[in-house]
């Protein structure tokens, strides 16, 4: 008998056929990199219940009421956009090869196209229009028409570095159930992990069975660290101060979004998919700027009744390193003022970083420091 959530929508989506026949097919259109993603993330089941990419009725209760057009709940929509020109062609029915660099990747069977309200998207999802906005940027440039239908994944990305750590949702279950998990906590990161990330990882793991490291590993904005470097510090770190067999590592292949509070809710989702029972929601989740309450991502949860969702999220403050309590705290647990404690910016590390210099060990420990500035130094390099 498993413990494990069943997935989102009940059955975990398995649309990947690499012998499927593309070769009758003449139709091609190019994809870029997030829909690469998007494809091969809904064929592995990630993105379960998904079968394709989001038809009109469900984009616009995605967008009104953060649920697909069956109730079931789903906060972003996930999208195929082409040019005018390209949706001018488009025959309802017709297979069309998705090529990514000059390889199929996937075949869509076309549904149905149509033309979204990206404003009303962009208010809706991000909660703003400002183009300053990475998430609402994107929206706007990848283009005005949306084609839908469901998709069968051909061809799997390289896995490059990440190959040992990219693992599908059929493998983490698979895993999670060897390992006898009862209960598993999924933590989302597009960042290096810090002292503060640690430490709401690990008070998690007081209570639960397992921990599932679950770094975001597809597109970012571009002064985030990137994925590879961040990776070593992964490794590092767990190696450390991590106990091994309560721990797992595995990475999360999807673009991200940058829409807070909707994106916790769909990250939580994912995490479900792979199996977690729990999943952390700390300060500021998913956020960028100040476009959203530090709580805000937290607070989404609540629109929906208890259980519905199928995965528990366990919420943390915002923590850091106190000087006086000589440990790390929250703003739950500590009584003393903002002076004594070790608070940066991420914007304020990645400069430290890549300057060379190290942020204090209370901030981020020393290992996952030298991995990273040494990363950094390698990729200016290059
Ligand atoms: S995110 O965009 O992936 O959410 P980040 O990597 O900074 O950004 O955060 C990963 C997770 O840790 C999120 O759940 C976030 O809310 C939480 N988190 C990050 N920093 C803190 C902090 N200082 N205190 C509490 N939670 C935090």
């Amino acid at each position: 008998m498993s413990f494990l959530p069943k997935p989102h929508g009940g059955t975990l989506v398995q649309a990947f056929n690499p012998n499927y026949d593309v070769a009758h097919i003449e139709k091609e259109l190019e994809i870029d990199a997030i829909a690469l993603s998007d494809l091969e993330l809904i064929g592995v089941g990630l993105f379960s219940p998904l079968t394709g990419f989001l038809g009109k009725a469900d984009y616009q209760s995605v967008v009104d009421h953060i649920r697909l057009a069956d109730q079931t709940i789903w906060s972003i929509p996930v999208t195929l956009p082409v040019s005018a020109e390209t949706a001018a062609t488009l025959a309802v029915g017709e297979e069309i090869k998705l090529i990514f660099q000059k390889e199929v990747y996937g075949v869509i069977k076309v549904a149905e196209w149509y033309e979204p309200d990206l404003d009303k998207e962009a208010l809706e999802v991000y909660k703003t229009l400002e183009l300053a906005h990475p998430g609402v940027k994107r929206l706007y440039e990848r283009g005005p028409v949306y084609v839908a239908g469901e998709i069968t994944l051909v061809k799997k990305q390289e896995k490059g570095v990440f190959a040992d750590v990219w693992l599908e949702p059929k493998e983490t279950r698979a895993l999670f159930e060897e390992k006898g998990w009862k209960t598993v906590v999924g933590f989302q990161t597009r960042n290096p992990i810090h002292r503060a990330h640690e430490y709401i990882q690990k008070a998690a793991l007081e209570t639960v069975d397992g921990l599932f490291v679950n770094p975001l590993v597809g597109e970012t904005k571009s002064d985030d660290i990137p994925a590879d470097v961040r990776l070593k510090s992964y490794r590092v770190l767990l190696e450390n101060y991590y106990p091994a067999e309560r721990v797992q590592l595995g990475v999360y292949p999807a673009a991200m979004r940058y829409a807070g509070p909707r994106e916790a809710i769909f990250h939580a989702i994912a995490r479900k998919n792979f199996g977690c029972t729990h999943f952390i929601v700390g300060r500021d989740h998913a956020g960028v700027g100040n476009y959203y309450g530090t709580y805000d991502a937290q607070l989404i949860f609540s629109e929906f009744p208890e259980g519905e969702l199928g995965i528990e999220p366990l919420f943390f403050e915002h923590s850091f390193y106190c000087h006086k309590c000589e440990g790390m705290a929250s703003d739950k647990t500590c009584p003393h003022s903002h002076d004594d404690r070790v608070i940066l910016s991420g914007t304020k590390v990645r400069e430290l970083l890549r300057a060379g210099k190290m942020p204090p060990s209370t901030f981020s420990r020393k290992e996952v420091v030298e991995v990273l500035i040494e990363g950094l130094k390698e990729h200016q390099t290059v």
